[in-house]
């Protein structure tokens, strides 16, 4: 039984004010049946981890770099980040992928580094406008999942996030049944490469999930919840798709 997960990426917003938000999410919270998640910017990682102790609030970071340390300017580590007291990393995000040029192959080394720093990596996947209308979705995001993920992936240290491009900041999102084939589509390429353990992989979608279209996302199936942008940073907008979620 895979454990649901809501996951907040607050991108580049955020300061120390905002901190309050995590207040307010770990006591409408307390004991979730579902894993919470926020990735505030990274000056944010200490205070978020502190405030969040013992909480059913989980911090993680939005990056991580493949090497464990060096002469790197502005990067951080996964040492640096589990220093911090966060337990996850996002790598590979589209948003990265566009400006940074991070390549699968990249995207893979900071993963593997992030399992190997002892953090959980959510890796993210997702196809273009253009490849999703020429049909081209499912051999991208199958090739993306294949050089993203590390080999020693487990249920653990894993999680992949499908998040369509043209579904990220936009208010589209694909029709249930295209997120299901993707989701389908994923399982099966996890099974067939961890055999069993990739039944414990959860898969989340992101791209535009709102409070409005929470509940029908996370009844489709394999679905195991959400990686949220724009509605993770207010509590008013998270805390009702982590509802939506634990009764899902
Ligand atoms: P939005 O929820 O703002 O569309 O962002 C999704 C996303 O990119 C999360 O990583």
């Amino acid at each position: 039984m895979r454990r649901k997960m809501a996951a907040g990426n607050w991108k580049m917003n955020g300061t120390q004010a905002s901190l309050e938000v995590l207040d307010r999410l770990k006591t409408a919270h307390v004991d979730s049946s579902c894993d919470i998640v926020i990735c505030p910017p990274n000056p944010l990682l200490i205070p978020a981890a502190d405030r969040c102790t013992g909480s059913s609030v989980a911090i993680g970071a939005q990056d991580c770099h493949a090497e464990f340390k060096g002469a790197f300017t502005g990067d951080t580590s996964a040492e640096m980040i589990a220093d911090s007291g966060a337990t996850y990393a996002i790598v590979g995000h589209s948003e990265r992928r566009e400006a940074y040029g991070d390549t699968d192959a990249q995207v893979c080394a900071k993963a593997n580094a992030v399992q190997n720093g002892g953090l959980v990596a959510i890796v993210c996947i997702g196809e273009s406008l253009t490849q999703r209308e020429a049909g081209e979705a499912l051999p991208v995001l199958k090739s993306q999942l294949a050089g993203s993920v590390p080999a020693g992936s487990n249920g653990a240290n894993l999680v992949v996030a499908y998040e369509p491009i043209w579904a990220i900041g936009t208010g589209k999102i694909p029709t249930l049944d295209q997120i299901a084939e993707v989701h389908m589509a994923l399982r099966e390429e996890l099974v067939g490469r961890f055999g069993a353990e990739g039944g414990n992989i959860r898969l989340l979608y992101g791209g535009s999930v709102k409070p409005g279209n929470a509940a029908d996302i996370f009844a489709t199936s394999d679905v195991d919840g959400a990686l949220v942008g724009g509605a993770s940073l207010k509590a008013e907008d998270f805390s009702p798709i982590i509802d939506a979620l634990a009764t899902s």
